[in-house]
């Protein structure tokens, strides 16, 4: 089963592919997780625009147990658990490889994975596919690393039931960096983390000036448009020091305070 996510909405029928800048295939044993928050707003539209393609593959497909469609077994010198069996993931794999000229990096999502960090994210939106493999259960057999090499990726230090999570963080936070994603009025530029803006957000106000004796600053209402740029980058400033020093070192790429 090969479930293609916005074709209802789309107009690839009218769209020669190579306009199709993104696309992503994941292989999951829970398809229709992705059928909620990937079919709606931004990604939907981005879907249907024709600039990004989604394919989501069921791995039971891929199960060399014609009768129970089984794909895990127990570990080898026991342990809790079932883990993922290395030939339907392999078959999986190089069939969803097959599909289509490019043959994508392949992802493997876990919670053993490198934490994804926006510049990864920057990275991985300039491929023109990926492959994106989510575990369940106890995880893989080891030689399904050994074989793909994939590029091992986690969302955060926590455990979750599996990477179908994880991977859409990966598709939503990747596809809004494809030109044309966001509208023109809209830009991933100033984002906290971004290219344009390693820090956190400074503060922002609209109407009313003046809510329960909360008012917006001066400087803001000032029309001066320098101090207005000073004080907002002061303020990202001050507010990444208090809560995420961190993005200070230098090892991950972002600015020194100074
Ligand atoms: Cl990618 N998978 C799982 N199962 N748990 C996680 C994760 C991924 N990232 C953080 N926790």
């Amino acid at each position: 089963m090969l479930r293609r996510l916005g074709e209802a909405a789309c107009s690839c029928e009218a769209m020669p592919r190579f306009f199709i800048m993104y696309r992503v295939d994941v292989i999951t044993l829970f398809p229709q997780i992705f059928d909620g928050y990937l079919t709606q707003s931004l990604l939907a539209k981005a879907i249907a625009n024709g600039l990004v393609e989604l394919c989501v593959h069921n791995l039971r497909d891929w199960s060399v147990d014609l009768k129970h469609h089984k794909i895990d077994d127990r570990p080898y010198g026991g342990g809790p658990g079932m883990l993922l069996c290395v030939e339907p993931v392999i078959r999986c794999v190089e069939a969803v490889q097959a599909m289509h000229s490019t043959p994508g990096k392949v992802i493997l999502l876990t919670p053993q994975g490198e934490q994804l960090r926006q510049q990864r994210v920057e990275n991985l939106a300039q491929s023109n596919r990926l492959i994106l493999l989510c575990g369940r259960y106890e995880g893989f057999d080891q030689r399904v690393t050994d074989i793909l090499q994939p590029l091992e990726l986690s969302i955060g230090d926590y455990v979750l039931n599996g990477g179908e999570v994880a991977a859409m963080v990966l598709v939503d936070a990747t596809a809004r960096m494809i030109p044309g994603v966001l509208g023109d009025e809209q830009s991933s530029w100033d984002d906290s983390f971004s290219r344009g803006n390693r820090l956190l957000e400074f503060p922002q106000y609209t109407r009313p000036p003046e809510f329960r004796g909360y008012t917006v600053p001066d400087v803001l209402l000032s029309g001066n448009h320098q101090e207005i740029a000073k004080w907002r980058q002061q303020q990202s400033l001050t507010k990444t020091e208090l809560r995420r020093n961190d993005l200070f070192d230098k090892n991950i790429g972002f600015p020194t305070k100074e």
